[in-house]
């Protein structure tokens, strides 16, 4: 790849995809954002050099548009749905975007002469843990159709590096989490189901309660454990696999994690002393299709990437997302 390509970010405009961006612009590099904006946010392109692009992954025409008048040498993609209950009820939604558009995008690449491609994963491709820490060779046998749609995509990338020489890096992200420093991005999810946000909407007032889904697990306290990696942990690791790609390293699958669990009940005491309000907390029943823990072996990716997280004290990444929701704002763009 020249070093003065541009690097093509689809699902720029999102959460994980925002975040990665402003790094990959401070790092000196050329980007081109592809968004249709279903869910994410125009206002999360931050920096001016930014081009930034309406239209879909799924769009040919677009894409092979975008291919021929720009020197495009890498594709990071972050424009997946990922609402667990919602790809259970509507698979069909979820196989379109998270596995039939990609391979429109792919194809482009491939007309196109452009071989790196930096793969949005997830840990919800192992499905239920059959030990743990979660190490990449875990089993993947994902219990929902968005784990079943990131992994087929994992499968195809892996029949394109060997076939036609893409190379690939397929990161599993833990649990995203927090914001940008400055608080000039953050997360904004509609409708929003995660943990931290919600808890942060009641501390807010915006909410009335948090409510804890089950109290029964086999956990130290009886709620769900998760490894909560804060968002520019998660963005440097693309930087540094887009550049280990470029080197010619081989294609590769790695977990970003923190390798720290913390449960529900102690994210949420945490959050009480960050905001320093003593919000209303409810127990209710298990959510359907929730581990009971899930925490990364995160030591692969310190070793192809020399990346680990930075941001390992759970205080500190829920002020980054508390700050945000104080922010000009409010946790809304
Ligand atoms: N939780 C609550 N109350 C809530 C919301 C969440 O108790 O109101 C609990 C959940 O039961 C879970 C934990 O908080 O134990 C974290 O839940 P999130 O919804 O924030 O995140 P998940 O662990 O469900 O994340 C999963 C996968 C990710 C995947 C993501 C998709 O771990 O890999 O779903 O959004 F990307």
């Amino acid at each position: 790849m020249n070093p003065s390509s541009s690097i093509l970010v689809v699902g720029g405009a999102g959460y994980i995809g925002s975040h990665t961006v402003r790094q990959l612009v401070s790092s000196g590099k050329q980007v081109i954002v592809l968004d249709n904006l279903v869910y994410g946010h125009r206002e999360a392109i931050v920096d001016e050099s930014v081009l930034f692009v309406e239209g879909d992954l799924g769009d040919r025409a677009c894409l092979d548009q975008l291919f021929s008048e720009h020197d495009i040498g890498a594709v990071m993609h972050f424009a997946a749905y990922a609402y667990v209950g919602e790809s259970v009820t509507d698979p069909a939604k979820y196989y379109q975007n998270n596995l039939a558009a990609p391979l429109v995008l792919l194809d482009a690449m491939r007309a196109h002469g452009c071989n790196i491609f930096i793969f949005s994963s997830t840990c919800a491709t192992y499905g239920n843990p059959e030990y743990m820490p979660l190490d990449e060779n875990h089993p993947q046998n994902p219990i929902n159709p968005y784990g079943a749609s990131k992994l087929m995509l994992e499968r195809v990338l892996a029949d394109y590096s060997h076939a036609y020489g893409l190379q690939y890096a397929a990161l599993r992200y833990f649990n995203a989490s927090g914001c940008s420093d400055d608080g000039k991005i953050g997360e904004d999810h509609n409708p929003e189901t995660h943990l931290i946000p919600l808890v942060l909407e009641a501390a807010a007032g915006v909410r009335p309660h948090i409510t804890i889904f089950g109290t029964d697990y086999e956990t130290p306290d009886g709620t769900c454990i998760r490894d909560y990696i804060h968002v520019d942990d998660l963005a440097r690791a693309h930087i540094l696999a887009i550049d280990k790609l470029a080197e010619g390293t081989p294609s590769f699958q790695c977990n970003l994690g923190t390798g720290i669990g913390h449960s529900v009940q102690e994210l949420i005491d945490v959050a009480k002393t960050v905001t320093g309000v003593d919000f209303p907390v409810q127990i209710g029943e298990r959510r359907e299709g929730d581990p009971p823990e899930l925490v990364a072996a995160p030591a692969k990716a310190k070793e192809l990437l020399g990346w680990e997280a930075e941001h390992k004290d759970l205080e500190a990444v829920i002020s980054t997302a508390w700050a945000w929701v104080n922010g000009p704002r409010k946790g809304h763009y």
